[in-house]
């Protein structure tokens, strides 16, 4: 209406900004392409780049095209040049040989969608520098890959033991416990405390995290064409997706604030966050410069708890199934848990020497499952060579680790779960 006052007919009105925002997409998605980049799958279209050649199986599809144009590859998605580094030698050369070019994270992306400039899995510099030394180094001394840590671990499956047991037999879908008990390992350490397998509430955020994964894992529309999230609705679900952001970093911080309440109390018990606290304000007080802040503490919660339930709980799942379609190997696993340890008491990490085919087992769950098939993007910090090729300054890098697990030249047939005994 009021563009009809103002003398503006509405449709043409429409139909103009709709043709000016396809002729900007078409300009940025066309910018100049650098030289010496690895291959690139097929011809880049307008606005889309190279994302039609993925199509829908776009987990099947990268693999394939690693087959035509080898371990490294480069692709339009939208307008955003990104490489993928797809073979084993490539990914040690940039991950370890030239570790501190590829050590960043994109500024783009989901970091700018959800606002994440705090914590360890998003940041880049120094801010991930000193945030994930003193995390690591307060987990190394809660016992990270020792004994103490596996009694934490051994306290919640004597747990999760007597609840199955508790069920007598009944038929019970295990995902949501399992979580749980894999979640409590990761909350008795950063909070100091565990939750109920029936607590409501906590399940609740459970599945609240179980779609944030899905969201951030499946990809997301916004992350190339980020003006959808303007437009009515949430076709591309990136309204949830902030949503479930705040609603779990919410939670991060009212553990936290509960955490100092019992401190002030003098009941706090160890945990990682008194902990990050008591460093940072050494630190302040000798007014040494410190990027650990309770700003940085919030996400390094949130990385904790993200990074540390879904990982394990999904790996957990995948061994259960690969045991039940495995029968044979489940009985070996059985066999020798038992001949080295016994059934009175839990095996620990200090077992692992003396259960070579249950590490193997395990191992090979890990390897089949390939359950982070595309890592974390890293970004390239400075412009450098791989494999002969350049990578430019600020490029975006997927670890295609997928490509890894399934590299039928290092495993044999990589599809299917090696039954081979050794
Ligand atoms: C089976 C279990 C797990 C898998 C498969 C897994 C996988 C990964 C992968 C692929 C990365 C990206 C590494 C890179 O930057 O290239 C990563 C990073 C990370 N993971 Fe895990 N993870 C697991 C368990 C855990 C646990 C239990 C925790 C914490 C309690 C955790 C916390 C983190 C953190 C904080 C990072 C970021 C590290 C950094 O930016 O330097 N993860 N994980």
């Amino acid at each position: 209406m009021s563009a009809l006052l103002l003398g503006f007919d509405l449709p043409a009105l429409l139909l103009g900004v709709a043709a000016a925002l396809i002729v900007t997409l078409v300009l940025k998605s066309w910018g100049q392409t650098p030289a010496n980049l690895p291959p690139f799958p097929g011809r880049r279209v307008p606005i889309f780049g190279h994302l039609l050649v993925l199509g829908s199986e776009a987990r099947e599809k990268l693999l394939e095209i690693r087959k035509t144009t080898g371990d490294i590859f480069s692709m339009y998605f939208g307008g955003t040049l990104i490489i993928v580094l797809s073979g084993l030698d490539v990914l040690k050369e940039a991950l370890v040989k030239q570790g501190d070019v590829f050590v960043d994270r994109p500024v783009g992306g989901f970091s700018r969608t959800l606002k994440i400039q705090n914590g360890i899995i998003g940041t880049s510099g120094s801010i991930w520098k000193e945030n994930r030394f003193a995390t690591f180094h307060i987990l190394k001394g809660f016992g990270l890959g020792k004994d103490v840590m596996s009694q934490k671990i051994v306290e919640e499956i004597n747990l999760y033991l007597k609840y199955l047991e508790g069920l007598s037999g009944e038929a019970t879908n295990v995902q949501d416990i399992t979580t749980c008990a894999a979640s409590n390992v990761t909350c008795k350490i950063v909070f100091g405390k565990r939750f109920e397998y029936d607590d409501t509430k906590f399940i609740g955020l459970l599945l609240s995290l179980n779609e944030y994964m899905t969201l951030i894992g499946g990809g997301n529309f916004h992350t190339l064409f980020p003006f959808v999230k303007y437009l009515p609705g949430d076709l591309s679900k990136t309204k949830r997706l902030v949503q479930l952001d705040r609603e779990i970093s919410g939670e991060m911080r009212h553990f936290i604030k509960e955490i100092r309440e019992q401190e002030r109390d003098g009941l706090a018990s160890s945990n990682l966050v008194t902990s990050y606290i008591e460093r940072m304000e050494e630190k302040q007080k000798s007014a040494e410069h410190t990027e650990l802040s309770l700003y940085h503490l919030d996400r390094i919660a949130f990385d904790l708890f993200v990074g540390g339930t879904e990982t394990s709980s999904t790996t957990l799942l995948w061994f259960y199934l690969y045991m039940i379609h495995f029968p044979d190997i489940q009985e070996k696993v059985y066999e020798e848990i038992v001949r080295e340890i016994g059934t009175d008491r839990c095996p620990t990490g200090q077992d692992k020497v003396g259960l070579p085919y249950t590490n193997a087992v395990i191992y090979e769950t890990q390897r089949l499952a390939s359950i982070s098939p595309l890592g974390v993007i890293h970004r390239c910090n400075k412009e450098t060579t791989i494999a002969g090729y350049t990578i430019p300054k600020d490029v975006p890098i997927i670890t295609h680790l997928d490509a890894v697990m399934r590299d039928d030249k290092i495993w044999g047939d990589a599809n299917v779960f090696d039954q081979r005994d050794f």
